[in-house]
């Protein structure tokens, strides 16, 4: 059976009690000013994404019950919180794991509105005014592989916060490689090559890193243990070593990849602080296209 239309996220703009379905983005036990401990648990459906919290008396018990990914009959309260914010959240009383088939898959699936075609095109176009010889073959050896290409174009970029939809992690890529054209004008001194080839594969371990087409989004065994950082690093190495790129465009690419969620003191999953030219404007293109796309998801 399909949600009613009131009870998709987009349309939940007022205070009033709810009993609908949504999917289990993201769960996290904490405590509150006055140290209760409560539930912190993220709802999706197809529309976007709202918070919820919930103060049962066994939190985790209930935490542990509660599948990510899974689709759930939740019963609570929307509010206004701040009140006069404009952002609306839920008081959850009552989760319940729903089977398959007991909910319409499709009410649960975000998809890109964008023309893929045309994102496709400006990635063939960055590889194709590419002038190194050697990041040029590398990139080639993902984006000329079907296998590659059907996944990365589908995959999203995140459970939560944002691009979290199929299509996202092209989305995300092409966003940030138009960021950085627009920087290789303000600075000439960048290296276009290296820094749209560092665009290009950050995050290409989405793909193994999420597990998204006929379900709600959620974490890979693999994702869940390895991160999308460790694996994207991972599968460019692979296939730097079979296509012998010398050791100095490799370290390069590498260190771009590994540092481009920001310094590590961050505690954002860099294993490297970001080092060169490229490799910080990578991050900061890369973290100021996911905030401005979550600020937008959430409207
Ligand atoms: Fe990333
Ligand atoms: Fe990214």
């Amino acid at each position: 059976m399909s949600k009613k239309d009131e009870d998709f996220i987009e349309n939940l703009k007022l205070t009033r009690d709810i009993s609908s379905e949504f999917a289990v983005a993201e769960k996290i036990i904490r405590t509150s000013a006055k140290g209760r401990k409560y539930l912190d648990i993220t709802l999706t459906d197809r529309t976007g994404q709202i918070d919820g919290r919930m103060f049962p008396s066994d939190v985790e018990s209930v935490h542990d019950s509660i599948n990510l990914g899974s689709v759930c009959n939740v019963i609570g309260r929307i509010s206004e919180f701040p009140s006069g914010s404009g952002k609306f959240n839920m008081v959850i009383n009552v989760i319940d794991e729903l089977k398959e088939g007991e909910y319409l898959i499709e009410d649960f699936v975000m998809a890109s509105e964008n023309n893929s075609d045309d994102l496709v095109l400006e990635i063939g176009k960055a590889i194709k005014e590419m002038k190194d010889v050697q990041l040029k073959r590398l990139l080639k050896a993902f984006f000329c592989d079907n296998n590659f290409t059907k996944q990365f174009y589908n995959a999203p970029a995140a459970v939560v916060h944002h691009h979290n939809y199929m299509g996202g992690l092209l989305d995300h890529t092409v966003e940030i490689l138009k960021i950085c054209r627009t920087m290789c004008k303000i600075f000439p001194d960048l290296n276009q090559d290296l820094l749209f080839c560092g665009v290009l594969l950050h995050d290409i371990g989405k793909i193994k890193t999420y597990t998204y087409g006929t379900g709600p989004i959620g974490f890979s065994e693999e994702g869940d243990l390895l991160d999308h950082v460790y694996i994207s690093c991972e599968m460019v190495k692979e296939k730097m070593i079979s296509l012998e790129t010398p050791e100095i465009l490799s370290n390069q690419i590498l260190h771009m990849i590994l540092s481009h969620h920001g310094y590590i003191i961050y505690g954002w999953g860099s294993s490297v602080d970001p080092k060169t030219p490229e490799a910080l404007t990578l991050h900061y293109a890369d973290n100021m296209d996911a905030k401005v796309k979550e600020a937008f998801q959430r409207l």
